[in-house]
């Protein structure tokens, strides 16, 4: 039996096959460590991992590809960010959409550092409204982070707006585009984003074990680790040269090589493209959800444009028990919890139930839906609803 993969907000699958290709091609045909050696192998899999960086850079609009830093993932990037930028008593100002990937490190600095927080609340859709971000400006704001698209309700964030605000007080601005990097267009100069933090591992169809910083090329962080950079091994300290100022140890190139496979095909495809599929899709399931008595959708009204993640919850079922029937008898993959942002579900009144999150990808189709729905609709009946 086919499994109905609806969990793409969490990591998206499956992968072009150009992906997996190019990550056996690294293993296998030159697999060495970049920036390490004068060698052929090893400048191939510097060339390799420069490639990755220039692709990135022409998806997110960066001038310069070395203003892009590899990271693990996308909470590595924005412990790098956040950890990296914050000083004493430094103002910040965010969501209350925030994954604990941002909400976390914010509230480590606030405790071990001294810095303060400011949740902007969103209105009753669950929307942001820079009139909101603005009236949180003080003398001594110096970041605004937001999420570009929550991964619970799928709400999507006016990050340009908020990012001309941002540079109208010189206040930097880092923006999470977890749900977002390969879904919906960034342009980092455009959007006047200065730090901008992803994962290979979603919209942009890398591995996982991939993700990544941009930071302004006059901007400078504290980096997280210390370490080898294999270039200016004579300094004591961490070399002021980008990339490797954050980017010790070595990297993952076959991750990476995967990576570039992985947003070559976005950019062959389209952003445009994949958005439109996606939202396609959700359109479709939030039509047909919203006839099911019982069944209840979170997130802005569904006129609404939203990210493809549908939070839901049936009444009379438990939905750790829900995501559990779809698995095990429909092999429909969803994820079921608290989605890492406990934030979100109190914004959106499910703090207590929890919720079922279905999120679709470009390689879902309407039958996939369907499948779902009549699922839905079977596991209703079954339970007496
Ligand atoms: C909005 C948001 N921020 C950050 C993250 C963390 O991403 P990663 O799993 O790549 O660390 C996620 C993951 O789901 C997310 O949805």
């Amino acid at each position: 039996m086919r499994t109905i993969y609806l969990d793409n907000a969490a990591t998206t699958w499956p992968k072009p096959a150009e992906v997996s290709r190019a990550m056996v091609e690294c293993v296998e045909e030159y697999g060495a460590n970049p920036g390490r050696g004068g060698h052929k192998l090893s400048m191939k899999a510097s060339k390799v991992v420069y490639g990755t960086r220039v692709k990135l850079a022409q998806l997110f609009g960066i001038r310069n590809p070395n203003d892009i830093f590899f990271a693990a993932n996308a909470t590595q990037a924005l412990n790098q960010a956040i950890k990296g930028f914050c000083k004493p008593g430094m103002h910040v100002i965010t969501t209350a959409l925030e994954h604990n990937s941002v909400r976390r490190p914010l509230e480590f600095m606030k405790r071990e550092h001294g810095i303060e927080i400011t949740y902007s609340k969103p209105d009753a859709n669950h929307l942001f409204s820079v009139e909101e971000i603005r009236k949180a400006i003080r003398p001594e704001t110096g970041l605004i982070v937001v999420t570009h698209g929550s991964n619970l309700l799928g709400t999507i964030t006016p990050i340009a707006e908020i990012g001309k605000l941002a540079r109208e007080h010189g206040i930097t601005y880092l923006v999470d585009a977890a749900q977002t990097a390969g879904v919906l267009p960034i342009h980092v100069e455009e959007m006047a984003i200065d730090m901008l933090a992803f994962p290979g591992h979603k919209g942009l169809y890398g591995p996982q074990g991939t993700g990544g910083l941009y930071v302004r090329s006059d901007l400078s962080l504290v980096p997280l680790l210390h370490g080898g950079t294999g270039g200016q091994s004579e300094l004591a300290d961490q070399p002021d040269t980008r990339p490797d100022r954050y980017e010790s140890g070595t990297l993952n190139t076959p991750g990476i090589a995967g990576l570039g496979a992985g947003v070559e095909f976005v950019l062959q495809t389209g952003v445009d493209t994949i958005r439109e599929k996606e939202w396609k899709l959700t359109r479709l399931a939030l039509e047909e959800l919203a006839q099911m008595p019982g069944i209840h959708v979170y997130g802005p009204d569904r006129q609404i444009e939203r990210l493809a993640v549908i939070p839901l919850t049936v009444d009379g079922i438990e939905a750790s028990e829900l995501a559990y029937i779809l698995d095990q008898q429909y092999n429909i993959a969803v994820r079921s919890g608290f989605h890492c942002t406990p934030l979100a579900h109190e914004t959106a009144g499910t703090a207590e139930t929890g919720a079922v999150r279905i999120s679709f990808g470009y390689f879902n189709s309407e039958e996939d839906v369907q499948a779902l729905i009549t699922a839905l609709k079977e596991i209703q009946e079954a339970f007496g609803m």
